[in-house]
């Protein structure tokens, strides 16, 4: 069988592969249009997908060779689900493995914009630095016993929630398509309405998976709900939330600050307006960019295509139904 990935894997991925004497197809350049990647893709019976965004209904009317699909990330927004358990073809993702990793951007963001670090940071380099003490001048917030609420409590959620109720012995409240017993026990969590999830929470941090159904959640309406001290922290997918709603919330500080590893889309353009506030910090989607993740990552990219070629379940399988 010919695997196709559109970039090497991290080094324990790729060895991972060899070892198992597969045949690879890397592309010579980096892929930049659709024909090159349909192209490519139509060469190969498994497709692994590393930041690849291009596996919609028509890819599987024009690469029906393709038999398997192999994602290097936790999400699966970029895949039509749907369109593929239809063709049974398996779609394995990359979960536990960045958990850590990604919680660990939330839980800085949620920090950088309490104390507006990212904006201090921009005052020094500018020579803003305040000649004279100002008691009262560019205050942050403490968190302390304040309201966490998480918007999506699986993996990663739950490793938010652990850290911030061990450092800032934070409240903790959830919305969930199901509610979470387990998780709940561990960490004291209470399962509210999503509108009791905006008016109650002083950190409101995303961490769903993101459907097209979610498009927007995250509106004007939305933010009238949530409190003045509100945090908006989100390493999920920019498509929760509308970005010009945001924007307008902030900067009527309707809303106290917001924390985004991701936008929509993506790259944010450097003119964005939500750029030039002082209560934002912006990272360019770096939730699972550790050396520990990414190797995790790959290691298990690695797992689910032999697992695949030799004609077992893949381990970390996104669509059950395709066996049933
Ligand atoms: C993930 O794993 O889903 C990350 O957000 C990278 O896309």
């Amino acid at each position: 069988m010919k695997i196709f990935l559109n970039k090497p894997l991290p080094d324990v991925g790729m060895e991972l592969l060899k070892a198992a004497g597969l045949e690879l197809l890397l592309p010579e350049e980096e892929i930049v249009s659709r024909a090159a990647w349909i192209a490519y893709c139509q060469q190969a019976d498994v497709v692994v997908g590393i930041g690849a965004k291009g596996f919609d209904a028509a890819f599987f009317g024009q690469c029906p060779n393709v038999k398997a699909i192999a994602l290097f990330s936790v999400g699966y927004d970029q895949v039509d689900i749907f369109a593929a358990t239809q063709r049974k073809i398996p779609v394995s993702n990359t979960p536990d493995v960045l958990s850590r990793a990604t919680s660990d951007v939330a839980f800085l963001l949620m920090q950088s914009v309490s104390r507006l670090a990212a904006f201090n940071f921009e005052r020094v380099k500018s020579g803003n630095w305040l000649q004279q003490f100002q008691p009262t001048l560019h205050l942050g917030q403490e968190l302390y016993g304040k309201t966490l609420g998480i918007f999506g409590m699986g993996r990663i959620g739950f490793e938010m929630a652990r850290k911030c109720k061990a450092a800032f012995d934070m409240k903790v409240i959830y919305h969930n398509r199901n509610r979470r017993p387990d998780m709940e026990a561990g960490l004291n969590a209470v399962y509210v309405t999503f509108d009791e999830l905006l008016a109650q929470s002083d950190v409101l941090s995303l961490h769903a998976n993101y459907t097209a159904a979610s498009k927007d959640l995250f509106d004007a309406a939305a933010f009238r709900k949530m409190k003045a001290n509100a945090i908006l922290v989100n390493t999920a997918r920019g498509g929760f939330v509308r970005e010009q709603d945001l924007y307008e919330a902030l900067s009527s500080r309707r809303i106290w600050g917001a924390g985004l590893d991701v936008s929509d889309p993506e790259p944010m353009s450097s003119d964005n307006q939500l750029l030039s506030l002082p209560n934002v910090c912006v990272l360019p989607h770096i939730g699972s960019a550790t050396v520990e993740a990414r190797n995790g990552m790959a290691r298990l990219v690695a797992e689910n295509v032999i697992a695949y070629v030799k004609g077992a379940r893949m381990p970390t399988l996104v669509n059950m139904e395709v066996y049933e």
